[in-house]
């Protein structure tokens, strides 16, 4: 278990925490439906329009090498969206097997061509898969959108599903700015905790896999 920044070259965004914090309210609702507003909608309401432009691809390769992962081992993405990370992955290592899960339907239905019939639909508390079926799991900010009991549930089918290497990435705080900050620009978590509170998390999920916060600064 390894608290490492394995998104350390994902680009840093410009945010209008300001605007967001203004239209919070009525949007949040919306994003929390995963379709299409919350991915292709207005920017308040999610990404703005998510489309592929390869900014997952330096984060593909740190996975690789982190894990030293080679043609033949199969890597889930857990909250895949449109499975940007699942094409990168086997984009930077060819051969790799990667799929994605994702509760999103629209997201789903508009992959990338490469990933198609890679990505399932379902939530990643209740994983189709069997035990011990991939190399590595990755979970990047979803766990978080579910309540204390689902993110016990999904850490712990993580390990199921890949008993080895695992990382988790959650949208978290180390100040009472930092807090606010991410209360106002994240639509959709509902469990937050500042990383002690989620390190006493994984503990009772049992989780011993690798991860690493994002901090709205
Ligand atoms: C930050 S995005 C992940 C980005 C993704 N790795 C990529 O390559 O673009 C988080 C995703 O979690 C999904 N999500 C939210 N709740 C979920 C749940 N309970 N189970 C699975 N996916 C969920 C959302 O639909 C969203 O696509």
């Amino acid at each position: 278990m390894a608290e490492v920044n394995l998104l350390r070259n994902y680009p840093k965004a410009k945010r209008n925490i300001t605007h967001r914090h203004e239209v919070q309210d009525e949007n949040r609702a919306i994003a929390r439906e995963f379709g299409e507003a919350f991915f292709d909608g207005e920017r308040d309401q999610g990404y703005g329009g998510y489309g592929y432009d390869g900014r997952w691809v330096p984060i593909a390769k740190d996975f690789v090498e982190h894990w030293e992962l080679k043609p033949g081992d199969r890597v889930l993405d857990i909250g895949a969206a449109k499975g940007f990370l699942v094409k990168d992955l086997m984009g930077v290592c060819p051969g790799l097997e990667a799929f994605g899960i994702d509760i999103s339907d629209y997201a789903v239905t508009h992959c990338e061509a490469e990933v198609v019939g890679r990505l399932h639909v379902g939530s990643c508390d209740r994983l189709p898969f069997p035990d011990d079926s991939f190399d590595a799991a990755i979970s990047i900010n979803t766990v978080h959108n579910l309540d204390h009991e689902g993110c016990v549930r999904a850490l712990r089918e993580m390990k199921r599903v890949s008993p080895r290497n695992n990382y988790v990435q959650i949208d978290s705080y180390r100040t009472p700015q930092e807090k606010q900050n991410m209360e106002d620009w994240v639509l959709t978590a509902i469990t937050t905790h500042d990383p002690e509170g989620w390190r006493a998390l994984f503990a009772e999920a049992g989780y011993d896999g690798d991860y690493y916060w994002t901090i709205t600064e």
